[in-house]
Parts: structure tokens; sequence; C-alpha cells
């Protein structure tokens, strides 16, 4: 579904990518993983197109969408969270979901604030799906008039994870989607990831630190240690890899050092 080739990306001096090629295959969970400051977000921003690298493609579907602007991208199927929560606080659970639908509501802003018939059928119709696809399927309904401030941290990324889902995305990038929750929140979401895997064939593309998630979800690992992917496999391939488990112990010996 997503093919990366070669990518250099670099700010100035600092070499974030250094010839990264990675695959995201149809309807799989691929993980990019990597010691700290090895490129994953850097990664992520040139695949959703924040960031232009100076060589190399990105293909999705298909088609190179290398030149594309973050919002045309998203046209053509590829959906984002962010690390940091993005909800719009003083709105409910549902308006906020709805906010995802921006690039499916083709009558525009014009004929909804005129309420034209055709805008409020787009509009009821693109309703009722959300209730019945995304709320359900992410077990939102019963909160779904709740206002997003009043939620648990936990509830309040799975919103996030239904915005990003309301477009029916062909490809979805989920950055740290399980940072700073606890055990049961972390449950919770790698379920729901796996639900739209295999409900609503999504093909995901995850950036995560907690390993447990990492190894419990992923049909694919790709590893990032400077720069550059030195391993990629299936989670036992990975877990026993010798690479891996040097690049991870001496980024932690490097932290240790800083602490010290
Ligand atoms: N906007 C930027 N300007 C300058 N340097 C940057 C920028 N973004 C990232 N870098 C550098 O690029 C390298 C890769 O950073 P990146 O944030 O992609 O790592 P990461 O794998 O996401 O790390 P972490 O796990 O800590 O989030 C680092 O050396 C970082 O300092
Ligand atoms: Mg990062």
């Amino acid at each position: 579904m997503l093919t990366v080739e070669n990518v250099q990306l670099s700010f100035g001096g600092v070499k974030a990518l250094t010839g990264v090629s990675v695959d995201a295959a149809t309807s799989k969970i691929t993980a990019v993983i990597g010691p700290n400051g090895a490129g994953k977000t850097s990664l992520f921003n040139v695949i959703s197109g924040f960031y232009k690298p100076q060589t190399g493609r990105v293909v999705l579907d298909g088609e190179d969408i290398t030149a594309m602007k973050p919002h045309t991208r998203a046209y053509r199927g590829m959906s984002r969270t962010f690390q940091n929560i993005a909800l719009f606080a003083g709105m409910t659970v549902l308006d906020n979901v709805k906010l995802g639908a921006h690039t499916r509501l083709t009558g525009g802003l014009i004929a909804s604030g005129l309420r034209l018939p055709s805008a409020r059928r787009q509009e009821e119709e693109l309703d009722h799906e959300i209730r019945r696809n995304v709320m359900g399927l992410l077990e939102l309904d019963h909160v779904q008039d709740s206002y997003v401030e009043d939620l648990a941290y936990g509830l309040q990324k799975r919103v996030e994870l239904a915005r990003a889902l309301v477009m029916r995305p062909k490809i979805l990038l989920l950055d740290e989607p399980v940072a700073g929750m606890n055990r049961e929140e972390k449950r919770e979401m790698s379920r729901f990831v796996v639900d739209v895997r295999d409900r609503l064939n999504t093909t995901v593309l995850l950036i995560e630190h907690d390993m447990g998630m990492v190894m419990g979800i992923s049909d694919h690992i790709v590893v990032l240690s400077f720069g550059k992917p030195i391993a990629s496999g299936t989670p036992s391939e990975i877990g026993k890899n010798p690479e891996v488990i040097k690049a991870y112990l001496g980024g932690a010996e490097e932290r240790s050092d800083a602490a010290a």
C-alpha cells in the first residue's frame, strides 16, 4: 500500500534519514521502532508531507505522492494521529469525530452554511455512517454526546483514532498511540488498532516505544537507528536480532551516561 524508497533528509548538517526504505503491506500493521533520535518522527513527517526529502520517493497505492501537500495526501487516503492530544475542547465527542470528515464533504462550507438540500443530505448520510461504523467499532457510542475534556485520557486518544478513520483512509499513521497510557488503556488501544486492521482492512503504520504493544500486534517491524534501517522482520525475528539488541543497549548506555 505504501512504499518509501531511499529517502534522505537532512536539517542543515544533521542527517535525520540516510537511505531509508520502508514498505507497509496492505491490511497489515507495520511498526517503525528505534532508539530516541533514530528518525522515526522525521520519517512520518516525510510520509505525511510535512517534510520534503532531499532524495527518494513516497508511493501510495501505486501513485508517487512525494511532491504532494499534506492535505492532498489526505484526499488520496492517508490519515494520521499526533503524539499529543489534538481535540477541540468545548465540543462533543461526535462533533470532534465529524471534523475528520472535511475531506469527504464535497458540498463545501457555503453549501452547508446555506443549508442546501444536497449538503444537508450528505451530512445526514455521513452522520449515519459515523454512528454506525466508527463509533460502534471503537465503542464510543455511550460517550458520543460528552464533552471531550470530561473523558479519561485513554478515551480521548480513542476519539482521535475515530476522527482519523472517518475518511476511511487506505493507510493510517499512528504516532505513539499509547504513550502516557496505563496498562489497561494500552491493552484496549491495541485491541482497537487490531480491529481497525481486521474489520476495516486498513493498512496501519505505527511508531511506538511500547515494546509490549509492538511485539503483540505488529505483522512486520522495521528498526531504525541513526537514520538508517538496521533490521526488518516479524516480531519474533526482531526480538532475537543481535543488531537490534545492540542498538537499544547502546541507546540505553548513552542515556545513563547523560543522567550520570
Ligand atoms: N525540525 C528539525 N530540525 C532539526 N533537526 C531535527 C528536526 N527534526 C528532527 N531533527 C533531528 O533529526 C534526528 C531524528 O529525529 P526524530 O525526531 O525523527 O527521531 P525519533 O526517532 O522520532 O526520536 P524519539 O524516539 O525521541 O521521538 C535527531 O537528531 C533530531 O535532532
Ligand atoms: Mg519521535
